[in-house]
Order: structure tokens, then sequence, then C-alpha cells
């Protein structure tokens, strides 16, 4: 596990990305995936709070995860992966949704604005911030960076974890952290071109009220002559100004200098000239990103590849907390899940030097050791103790192959052996680079796993 703090955000693929989804997020992703143990992800279960096309939203899903890559999201350094590959993500949601209620939903104001332009209100529009905590919530996520128009659903991600480690948790180890939010001085509100009181949206009907990731320098310098501006002729930083404001900020957030310098520098000049200026400085930062999201969306497997093992990395960690929320809220775990978030198997060092040795275990025997919010006694050699629910000694064997594949798990002392757990062993096992039999023929291994009352 990194020594790192954990960090999640997420971009819904409800349209192409924009300008503002840029500047207010992802832009500071890349800087802060170098400190923190990052999850990037594509929201896309929140995009289905409206409808969509289903071919178009596979196709936005991928576009999206590939302008991660092409702003600077780094695989190596970060798990990116896609939300609906998660489970746990809907699971947690719902347990959330009945620690949830009405008036606090009511009050979001995102809701308030989105529900007002729907003729029939979806039920997903309005439990949609439970998800989002939840999204938040599975990786013990300390830091969230989000424009400022996901503040208020970070508070209540805030409150429902003070809210579930207060009624169901134990203090002594709480079920959440409590996420902070990281809502960068610059950047975090880039206003609509058409309406600047309103704020940049992937989704404006309007296309020119948008700056897409996706526009060529032509429609960019066009979308921006077009801007909507204020009355007067000077070009000055002020709240009564907001057309001109906001291409400050944009230029601002690109380029780093503060709006005094940019006021001065178009001391004596035109609206026209501050428009072409900030297309011009807005095209030089869209079209690396425009050219390297193409680059990656030619290549869809390896895009699928990445995906994947974000999702199974992303999979593991969630299962972590989702059965610990699981087990506070009272719900049976099946054994397969006790084994799977045991890790006992699974955390074996995945090296060709990997003997084939004790499970592994911490401390002298007899010692006791946490994982996972699970206890374990390390019983020595080939077993561990998981201290759970019911009380169980499972002995199993499996046989490594000559070419090293791990086969054939056997679960003896069970009367009907669960299938699940097989699964999983074999799962845990496949994960242990096992050295070939060196006399070439299928080698029998046993070990023991007893899980008994806490
Ligand atoms: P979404 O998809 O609307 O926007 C993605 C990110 O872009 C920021 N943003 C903006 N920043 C500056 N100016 C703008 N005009 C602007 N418009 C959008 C958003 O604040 C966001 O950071 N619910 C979220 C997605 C989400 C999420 C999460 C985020 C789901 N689960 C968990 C963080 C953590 C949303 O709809 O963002």
């Amino acid at each position: 596990m990194s020594s790192k703090k954990t960090l999640f955000s997420g971009v819904q693929p409800s349209g192409q990305l924009m300008l503002g989804n840029y500047l207010g997020a992802i832009r500071n992703w890349v800087d802060l995936q170098k400190k923190y143990d990052s999850l990037f992800c594509v929201v896309d279960l929140h995009a289905i709070t409206i409808k969509q096309s289903p071919t178009e939203l596979q196709d936005r899903t991928l576009s999206v995860a590939a302008t991660y890559l092409a702003c600077g999201v780094d695989p190596s350094l970060a798990t990116v992966f896609v939300q609906s590959q998660v489970a746990a993500h809907a699971e947690l949601s719902w347990i959330l949704t009945c620690f949830s209620n009405m008036g606090e939903l009511s009050r979001m104001t995102q809701f308030k604005d989105k529900s007002a332009k729907q003729k029939s209100i979806g039920t997903g529009l309005f439990t949609y911030p439970v998800l989002m905590a939840a999204d938040i919530l599975l990786y013990q996520t300390q830091l969230v960076p989000v424009g400022q128009d996901q503040k208020q659903h970070l508070e209540l991600a805030r409150d429902l974890a003070i809210r579930m480690n207060t009624q169901v948790g134990d203090p002594s180890d709480p079920l959440f952290v409590v996420p902070e939010p990281f809502i960068a001085p610059v950047g975090a509100k880039i206003m609509s071109l058409a309406d600047p009181k309103a704020k940049m949206s992937k989704s404006d009907e309007d296309a020119n009220a948008t700056i897409f990731l996706t526009d060529s320098e032509d429609v960019i310098i066009k979308k921006l002559k077009k801007a909507v501006t204020d009355s007067g002729t000077d070009i000055t930083y002020s709240e009564d100004k907001p057309g001109i404001k906001n291409l400050i900020d944009i230029q601002v957030a690109i380029t780093g200098k503060n709006s005094d310098q940019i006021v001065s520098e178009f001391a004596g000049k035109q609206y026209g000239h501050l428009k072409l200026a900030t297309a011009e400085i807005v095209a030089a930062c869209i079209k690396p990103i425009r050219e390297k999201t193409e680059t990656f969306m030619k290549d869809k497997g390896a895009l699928l590849g990445i995906l994947n093992k974000g999702a199974d990395k992303a999979n593991e960690r969630a299962q972590a907390t989702l059965q610990k929320v699981k087990k506070a809220v009272g719900f049976v775990l099946s054994l397969a899940l006790i084994s799977l978030i045991s890790g006992g198997c699974a955390s074996v060092p995945a090296t060709p030097e990997a003997q084939l040795g004790p499970m592994p275990t911490t401390g002298p025997v007899g010692s006791t050791f946490s994982k996972h919010g699970e206890k374990f006694v390390n019983c020595g050699r080939d077993a561990v103790t998981i201290q759970t629910g019911s009380t169980q000694r499972i002995d199993f064997r499996f046989t490594i192959l000559p070419s090293g594949v791990v086969a054939k798990p056997r679960i003896d002392g069970m009367s009907s052996p669960d299938p699940d757990l097989h699964g999983c062993l074999l799962r845990a096992l496949a994960k242990v680079q096992f050295p070939k039999p060196k006399d070439k023929k299928p080698k029998e291994i046993g070990y023991t796993i007893t899980i008994r009352p806490e």
C-alpha cells in the first residue's frame, strides 16, 4: 500500500471535454498525480442521469479517457479507469443513499439547475451526488481536485462519511476518511462565452458557448470572436464586466500571469484585441491535447488495456472499503469475499524469484495483524488464520503445472465446496509467479487457511 495520500477525481462523459474541465480539474490532476496516490475515473454511471445514445456514450467514454492521457495523466503513476467497470461504486452508492435524506439532496444547486431544464425529472439526477460520494469514499480519498461547481457535492460526501462513521462505524477504526476538496485559485470557474453569467458547460445547447478540447484553431478563433462582452470599451477586471473578466481569467489560468498584468498589456486597446489574443492563447494550449487525443484514440486496444488494468486495481481497492462497510451495516459476508479481502495469497510477491514457501505472514507465530479491516493470526508455515464471522478451517491444495501455471485448486474438509471460493483461490494464486517444477512434472502444493469467529 502506498504511503502517499489518496486523491480521486473524475469527469462525466456526457459531452466532449471542454476548456473548463481542463483548467478547473484535469490540469491540476497532472501536477498532483506526482505527489498523491491518484485515481482518475471516467464517471459513465453519472452520465446516464440524462438520456444518452449508447453508441455515443461508448465512444465518448473512450475519448474522455484518451483526453486524460493527452492532458498528461500518466497511467504509470495513477489508476485510470471507467466507473461502470467497478461495481462497488453502485453498491456503495445504494448503502449511502439509505444514509442520506431528501432535504439535503433537494438543496443541491446543480440538481435545482438541471431539473429546471427537464420536463420529467429523473431519480438519478436527484441521487447523483450520493453516487459521487461513493466514488470518493470507496478509496479512502483525502483530496478531491474539482472545479468550484462541485464544492457542494463534496460537502455532502464529507457529511455522509462523518454520518456513517458515527452511526455504524467503529470509532477506533473509522469506515471512511473525510475528504477535502482541492479547488485551484485560478481556472475553477470558467464562464460560458455566450452568457458570461453562466458557467461553461460541455452540454450547452449553444455550440458557441463552449470551447471543446477537440476544437480546431479556426473554430476557437471564431467562437472567441463571437464571445459576448460587456457595455463600454475599457478593458478592466471587475465583476460588472463578466464577459471581459472571463476572457482575462482564461488568460490568467493558461499563462500564469495575474489579472493586473493582463489588464496593463491591453491598456488603450479594444475588446476585439483581447478576444483575438485570448483565442491565440487558448488555441496554442489546446492544440497538443487535441492531437494527442487523436493519437490515443487510434489505438483503442492499448487504451482498453490501460482501462482494464486500472479497473482491476480500482476493484481490489474498492472491495476493501466495501466489505468493511457491508460488515458495519450488518450484511453477512460470503466466504469467498472474506478470503479475497484477506489479501493473504495476493500479497505474495509476484516476482520470478518468489519461492514456494509459507503463506505471507507478519511477525512471530501466534502474533496477530490487521489488513483491510480483518484480523489475522500468524499460525506459522503454510497457515494464516482469518478472525471473522464463522469458524472454518480450509485446507486447500493446488497443482503447479510444468508451465508454472496454477491449476486444480481443491478444498479439503468442505462437504460442499464453494465455487466462489475456488475461483477466489485461483485468482489469488494466479498473482503469484511460481517457479516451474525442475523435474518438469506437475507438483502438488498444500496450504491451510483457518477462519474462526472474532
Ligand atoms: P463534470 O463532468 O461536470 O466536470 C468535470 C470537472 O470539471 C470541472 N468543471 C469546471 N471547472 C471550471 N470551469 C467550468 N466551467 C467547469 N465545468 C466543469 C468540474 O468542477 C469537475 O471537477 N460530478 C462531477 C464528476 C464526478 C466527480 C466524482 C468528481 C463524479 N464523481 C468524484 C470528483 C470526484 C461532474 O459532473 O463533473
